[in-house]
């Protein structure tokens, strides 16, 4: 299912990522910002447990999050997406997968992989750009193969073909996107989209 960010400063952060006078300094502080938006409503349903404290005035029964947390970034660019989970999250643990489209058939190469135990977690999956969906679907069914029951993905920008692509593996699959855009063009970058994110974001 997909979850769209619907909130007045995701479209504004959105607006200056697709600017193509945005420099690298600047994407690389809207893409931490989009994604502390991404890391909030993506972990809505982490489960929670009791805790019992002492405030400094009585008592009190609160909820601590009961289960570990693992991002999974999709090098390169998900890299840009990992500050504010780690910043967040206190016991969150990392696993890297390197995925590389060719740039004439658009079709992704596994190059690494490095994941940590993922049985019993909450898995996400993170990549700014969702667009055939061939590099979600691999890591996907990497995860899987590795032991992940319960895996969810964060983008920033989604295609309607690469939705489709991973709930053709998946239909259960939540998809947390602060934007769906229109279509790919023929070389399968998003339209509108904000361009190749891995170059953006590195200057390269
Ligand atoms: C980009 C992007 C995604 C992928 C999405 O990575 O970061 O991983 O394309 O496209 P898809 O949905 O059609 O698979 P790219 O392969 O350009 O590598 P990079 O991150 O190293 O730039
Ligand atoms: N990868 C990107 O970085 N941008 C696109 O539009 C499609 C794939």
């Amino acid at each position: 299912m997909l979850h769209l960010l619907n909130h007045p400063l995701c479209s504004h952060i959105v607006t200056h990522l697709r600017d193509r006078t945005t420099n690298p300094v600047t994407f690389r502080t809207l893409t931490y910002q989009i994604s502390v938006m991404l890391a909030i409503e993506a972990t809505r349903q982490l489960p929670t447990r009791p805790s019992f404290i002492e405030t400094p005035l009585e008592s009190h029964e609160g909820r601590v999050l009961a289960q570990v947390l693992v991002i999974v970034p999709i090098l390169r660019a998900g890299i840009g997406m990992v500050q504010p989970f780690t910043d967040l999250f206190p016991d969150v643990q990392v696993g890297y997968v390197g995925l590389e489209r060719d740039h004439e058939t658009a079709i992704a190469r596994n190059y690494y992989s490095k994941l940590p135990s993922l049985e019993q977690k909450q898995v996400l999956l993170l990549d700014p750009m969702l667009a055939t969906g061939g590099s979600a679907v691999q890591a996907i069914q990497l995860l899987k193969a590795s032991g992940a029951q319960n895996c969810a993905i964060a983008c920033v920008v989604a295609a309607p073909e690469g939705v489709k692509a991973v709930e053709a593996i998946d239909e259960q699959i939540d998809i947390y996107a602060a934007a769906l855009d229109r279509e790919l063009n023929d070389k399968k970058y998003i339209l509108p989209g904000l361009g190749d994110f891995g170059d953006r974001l590195y200057g390269t």
